[in-house]
């Protein structure tokens, strides 16, 4: 089988303190030699192979591993944006207008949509990605979201607990109901895990442990929407559930922040929504300090956060939540690898999947400095590159 090594790499973070230098395990003057889809090596610059790319000197990292995104909708909602630019509020109840969009969507198009969203990714950088259903909220239309998603990963997320539709809402337990019945069993055949949204106008407490353990029940992982719009029992509630990860985390209390530090669920960070929805930042320094594991992520959608630039989540991170280049750089590579329970990934490491990304810049730090430059020069997926 051939070989790929992207050679004279000025910076290379591996992700792996033991084989460089500092958190990130960066290695100067480095080569990394991919074979089979696979790091087989990590070793001084000047290294042979069927095939050299040559870094000149540049930065390489491990490829991006966005961990929570919503690829799968039909429609726009730009004018609710410009809106809010002028003042309204951001409101969970958006969410119901693109699950119309979506509904009245044939699976083909909603692929097509989505295979674009996953293109503009991948160029800018993100070899890895989780994509939650969500705008369905009925059972054909969620099982057609989960399909659509598992064409494109293998980290497909049931959402159907995303807001009570419309026909629901003089009896949204009803609809807890469905979720966990018919729509789980037309929807868990094509997923690893199970979300939903703990908000104030989507699910409470009660509902939401609901869906996710019979989410368990049917063999999914768990992860939550929680504490985006103010604060609440949803970090407590993942964490007590065990839950891989609970995303937003915009309002903390001290119990919140205690509960993370001490429990096995990731704080997933999604800068871009609170731009995007102009919430306060969270607070990563108090998150990080006390000790828990955090992974930065684009929440791409239609409504909160309509990015792909993981890079744009970097700056907002370091410039706005103060976290270093090297946390944010590790959050939305391996941390988004924990948040996913993928050890295969995040990482330039032997026998890890073989995800680079070779920058236009000498060192990560340009993702904050040159913010908004495209600094991806080219991405490797399994060791080709794309
Ligand atoms: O993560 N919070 C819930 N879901 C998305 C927003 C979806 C929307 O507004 O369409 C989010 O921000």
């Amino acid at each position: 089988m051939s070989s790929l090594a992207i050679d004279n790499v000025g910076l290379l973070i591996t992700n792996d303190p033991s084989l460089g230098d500092g958190a990130l395990g960066e290695v100067r003057d480095a080569a990394v030699v991919f074979e089979d889809g696979v790091v087989v090596a990590v070793e001084r610059a000047g290294v042979e192979a069927d095939e050299r790319v040559d870094a000149e000197g540049r930065c390489v990292i491990p490829g991006f591993v966005d961990s929570h995104t919503h690829l799968v909708f039909a429609g726009d909602r730009s004018v609710e944006f410009a809106a809010r630019m002028a003042g309204a509020d951001y409101e969970a109840g958006g969410i119901r207008v693109t699950a119309a969009a979506t509904r009245g969507a044939s699976a083909a198009e909603l692929e097509r949509l989505a295979r674009e969203r996953r293109a503009e990714g991948l160029r800018a950088g993100i070899t890895h990605v989780e994509i939650k259903s969500g705008y369905g909220l009925d059972v054909a239309a969620e099982a057609k979201s989960c399909e659509v998603a598992a064409a494109l990963t293998d980290d497909v997320t049931f959402l159907g607990a995303h807001v009570v539709p419309a026909e629901f809402e003089a009896d949204p337990d009803a609809y807890v109901a469905l979720v966990c019945g018919e729509m789980l069993a037309a929807c868990a055949p094509s997923c690893r895990w199970i979300d939903a949204f703990c908000e104030v106008g989507a699910f409470d407490a009660d509902q939401c442990r609901t869906v996710l353990e019979a989410g368990r029940a049917a063999g999914l992982g768990l992860r939550l929407h929680g504490n985006q719009l103010g604060p609440g029992p949803g970090v407590r509630l993942a964490v007590e559930l065990e839950a891989a990860s609970v995303d937003h985390c915009t309002y903390l209390t001290d119990a919140d922040v205690e509960a993370l530090a001490a429990g096995p669920t990731v704080a997933t960070f999604l800068p871009a929504t609170d731009f995007s929805t102009r919430q306060p930042y969270p607070d990563a320094r108090r998150v990080i300090d006390a000790g828990a594991t955090v992974a930065l992520a684009t929440n791409t959608n239609p409504g909160s956060s309509n990015t792909t630039s993981m890079a744009f989540c970097i700056a907002l991170a370091v410039r706005d939540m103060h976290m270093t280049v090297a946390e944010a750089v590790r959050a939305a590579t391996l941390g988004g690898a924990e948040a996913l329970h993928r050890p295969d990934l995040g990482r330039l490491t032997p026998d890890a999947r073989a995800d680079a990304i070779l920058l236009d810049a000498t060192s990560p730090t340009d993702f904050v400095y040159r913010p908004g430059v495209p600094l991806v020069r080219e991405t490797f997926v399994a060791g080709r590159r794309v």
